[in-house]
């Protein structure tokens, strides 16, 4: 496995990649690594030829009181399981490296930045983009992966993709859930064992929706109030949002008679855990 740290190199690594042909895959990530995150590496190397992943922990896309500086990092451990997972190329920049002193452009995805998760975290998606997109072109994949965990993040490069004409498929994987359904999340390493269990009502109020949904109920606000009712029986969880929107759009239903994703974002003490389903009609 190769780890590169400048983009300079990767260039020299990548054109001799490109030149044996095959397909490359992405899977970019913060590191901090554990099975969601590989989950996405099994899929690459399923569908490529050729994998590389970058870990960054990519400060544009935090915001002034977030956690940055106290993002959990284990550099070490995470190269040792991407190399244990048969990943040919790590890129893994510096702070500088990514965001030279002079940088002032951005890629704004406009209007889906500002829902879901945008909507609390202003700023958020501009800086998703922005490292997505310099990424892209850095590595020049021919597919990357992203967790559908990640929901409005999907969303949101996918229409960058097709806005800017970005030559690269983007796959999205599914959700990795502990046995008990908590979806894997490198947050979940903040939670004490008491926030840990707290943070299971987040799942279960997906879970309300998805079987009153089975049961006929197609009006999006009915499904809401029943899943904010499962949350507040938690007081240890405030919620951020619980909305039900156009997977593409990331804008509310008024009725479910198309794929809707159902998206729940909590504060369960400090951490903010996220969690989606879709309910396909
Ligand atoms: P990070 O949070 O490290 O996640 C990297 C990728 O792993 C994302 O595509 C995310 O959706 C996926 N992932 C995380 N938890 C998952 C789970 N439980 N199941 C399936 N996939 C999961 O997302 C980012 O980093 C950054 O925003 C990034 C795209 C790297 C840009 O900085």
């Amino acid at each position: 496995m190769e780890i590169v740290n400048k983009i300079d190199e990767l260039f020299v690594t990548r054109n001799g990649i490109r030149s044996r042909g095959g397909r490359l895959g992405l899977v970019p990530t913060m590191g901090a690594l554990h099975e969601g995150h590989l989950s996405l590496i099994r899929a690459a190397k399923a569908k490529s030829d050729v994998v590389a992943s970058s870990i960054f922990v990519n400060p544009t896309q935090f915001g002034p009181n977030e956690d940055f500086s106290r993002y959990p990092r284990d550099l070490e451990k995470d190269l040792a399981l991407l190399e244990r997972d048969g990943v040919d190329l790590v890129f893994v920049p510096s702070v500088e490296e990514m965001y030279p002193q002079q940088s002032v452009t951005w890629v704004a995805v406009e209007g889906l930045s500002d829902r879901l998760c945008g909507k609390s975290r202003p700023g958020h998606f501009r800086g998703v983009a922005t490292v997505v997109a310099k990424l892209f072109n850095i590595v020049e994949p021919d597919i990357a992966f992203f967790g559908q965990k990640d929901a409005a993040q999907v969303a949101i490069i996918r229409r960058m993709v097709r806005d800017l004409n970005m030559p690269v498929a983007i796959e999205a994987c599914p959700i990795v859930r502990e046995p008990d359904g908590l979806a894997l999340s490198s947050r979940n390493a903040y939670l004490s064992p008491q926030q840990r269990q707290d943070a299971l009502v987040l799942f279960r109020s997906l879970l309300r929706v998805r079987e009153l949904f089975a049961d006929g109920e197609r009006n999006p606000a009915i499904l809401i109030k029943a899943a904010k009712n499962v949350l507040s029986g938690s007081s240890a969880v405030r919620l951020d949002y619980f909305e039900i929107v156009d997977p593409d759009e990331l804008t509310p239903l008024a009725l479910i008679n198309q794929p809707a994703l159902v998206a729940v974002a909590a504060f369960v003490g400090n951490p903010r855990l996220i969690d989606n389903i879709v309910l396909e009609p």
